[in-house]
């Protein structure tokens, strides 16, 4: 697969090296909560958790809060009988402890102790070595439709099937309450929702979560990230973009909602993105965020809200050799390679799904799998059904990707669809209703009916790929006080195939070692 490598500008910026080795960003907390988020719990004692955080290949923190200040001690070791201890007398209401010395890639079990209560026994796994195998599961907005305080069914189901998976490694891309305002106890309510669900998985895999535009408090005014920092425990903190290694993969996690440039990812964050990743040698290189940069619903306020931007990230990650880039924001699934990147949404957590007409419309979570020579994506529907396989590294032809943009609203003819190639074509060529090719794309007809794009692409593997997409632009124009003489094109009515069991492809014909037509 050949990618463009694009020359970067290096910043550099400060960044906090801290003893697990990860790397972090700056943007700090506002407030810090007066009150923990109080949660149900087998012992009305431990009001929360215990949960797992930050697992390295030889250490781990364990998390829990307690209803009245006590000590805290953990037992762990990897059978049952728990040969190991670790104790802090200091009495508080939350409580980090830190194990150190474990054995990498292995199962430990643990139970905490507050006082005389004790937790159940769980068990978490540590980081395997680099190179060596692990699963991810990962999915996203899993908020509810209105300001309930309770969380949809689908995302109780996930969790659910996320623990069946038994995953190393789990990934949320945010949204995660309906809203944050200025009243604490119902904040406290919402994610107390939200965190009983959650801490059913993160008693055993540690959870990483990119925040959402739902998580801010940005809605209602002001920022109020504090209870995203409180659900949430990990690296960095209390940054919100962050970035850390697992087995030799690395791990970096965005913040599209920075009040003031929200949905966009400028300043300091831009630049320690930059510096982050053209410093990593990692083999793999992962990118969390919960806005895409291809959005196909949220368009225009997503990070394609500047193109400028969008486009240096893109380059950014092409030069890197990026293995994905994972987002949600839009209530669907997508995948959709662009120059060698995979762009993943996985936003169908639960959130009302965003009815799509060429399918990604379904509650879901993506199991990826890791290993040294091969990066395996499984899109999972809520019935255990596999909605897209995706297996890198790619050795097709020359995938081309059609991004619709179907918002509802009448779209002028002679817009210009958005085509998008998994690498660089040597040559590409596009023809409208079966007219000469053209080096150019131009823009929908503006003759109302079906009109059928032939698009052709030449890889330099010496192999030609034609995809072909049909649209039906709707009669004549609705507004016309003016003398204008385009007619709307509605999107909405894109006709298309669904391929691959409905989900993201919009593909109609996909002719490989076709040749296109000449003159
Ligand atoms: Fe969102």
């Amino acid at each position: 697969m050949h990618r463009t490598i694009g020359h970067l500008v290096l910043f550099v910026l400060v960044v906090v090296p801290l003893s697990t080795g990860f790397l972090a960003g700056n943007r700090l907390a506002e407030a810090n909560l007066s009150q923990s988020i109080y949660m149900e719990s087998s012992s009305a004692l431990i009001t929360r958790g215990p949960t797992v955080h930050m697992v390295t290949n030889q250490s781990a923190v364990l998390l829990w809060k307690t209803y009245l200040p006590t000590n805290a001690t953990v037992q762990y070791g990897l059978n049952m009988s728990l040969a190991d201890k670790v104790s802090n007398s200091t009495l508080d209401v939350t409580h980090r402890i830190k194990m150190t010395g474990l054995e990498e890639g292995n199962r430990y079990y643990y139970k905490v102790t507050s006082n005389d209560t004790s937790s159940d026994i769980y068990n978490f796994k540590t980081a395997p070595a680099d190179g060596e195998p692990f699963k991810m599961v990962v999915f996203g907005d899993n908020r509810p439709d209105t300001d309930t305080y309770v969380q949809p069914a689908a995302y109780s189901k996930i969790i659910n099937m996320t623990i069946a998976e038994a995953p190393d490694i789990v990934v949320m891309t945010g949204d995660y309450v309906y809203t944050v305002n200025n009243d604490l106890g119902t904040n406290r309510l919402r994610w107390s929702a939200f965190l009983n669900i959650t801490e059913r998985l993160g008693h055993y895999v540690p959870i990483y979560a990119a925040i959402g535009n739902h998580d801010t408090g940005l809605a209602v005014g002001s920022p109020m990230i504090s209870y995203f920092l409180d659900a949430f425990e990990q690296f960095g903190e209390p940054s919100t973009y962050f970035s850390f290694d697992y087995a030799g993969v690395h791990f970096v996690v965005l913040d599209s909602e920075v009040s003031g440039p929200q949905s966009r990812i400028t300043g300091l964050q831009s630049t320690w993105l930059t510096s982050d990743l053209t410093s990593s040698g990692s083999r793999m290189k992962f990118v969390f965020v919960h806005r895409p940069l291809y959005p196909l619903s949220h368009i225009g306020s997503s990070l394609d809200e500047n193109k400028t931007e969008r486009d240096g990230m893109q380059q950014l990650f092409e030069s890197v050799n990026l293995t994905l880039f994972v987002a949600g924001h839009d209530h669907l699934y997508n995948r959709m390679t662009v120059n060698g990147v995979v762009h993943l949404i996985t936003g169908g957590a639960g959130a009302p799904l965003y009815g799509t007409p060429w399918g990604g419309a379904f509650n879901h979570y993506l199991r990826v799998q890791v290993s040294p020579s091969l990066v395996n994506i499984t899109a999972i529907g809520l019935s255990s059904e596999t909605m897209d396989n995706y297996r890198l590294p790619y050795e097709g032809p020359i995938e081309i990707f059609l991004r619709v943009v179907a918002n509802n609203s009448l779209k002028q003819a002679g817009t210009l669809p958005e085509i998008y190639f998994s690498e660089v074509p040597v040559s590409k060529l596009y023809s409208w209703d079966g007219a000469a090719n053209m080096t150019t794309l131009t823009g929908l007809p503006s003759s109302p009916g079906q009109h059928q794009l032939d698009v052709y692409a030449y890889s330099s593997e010496g192999v030609w790929s034609h995809t072909v997409f049909v649209f039906r632009t709707t009669g004549s124009t609705t507004t016309s006080t003016t003398t204008t003489t385009t007619q709307p094109v509605d999107f909405t009515q894109v006709l298309v195939i669904v391929g691959l069991a409905g989900v993201a492809a919009v593909v109609l014909i996909v002719i490989v070692l076709r040749r296109p037509k000449t003159g």
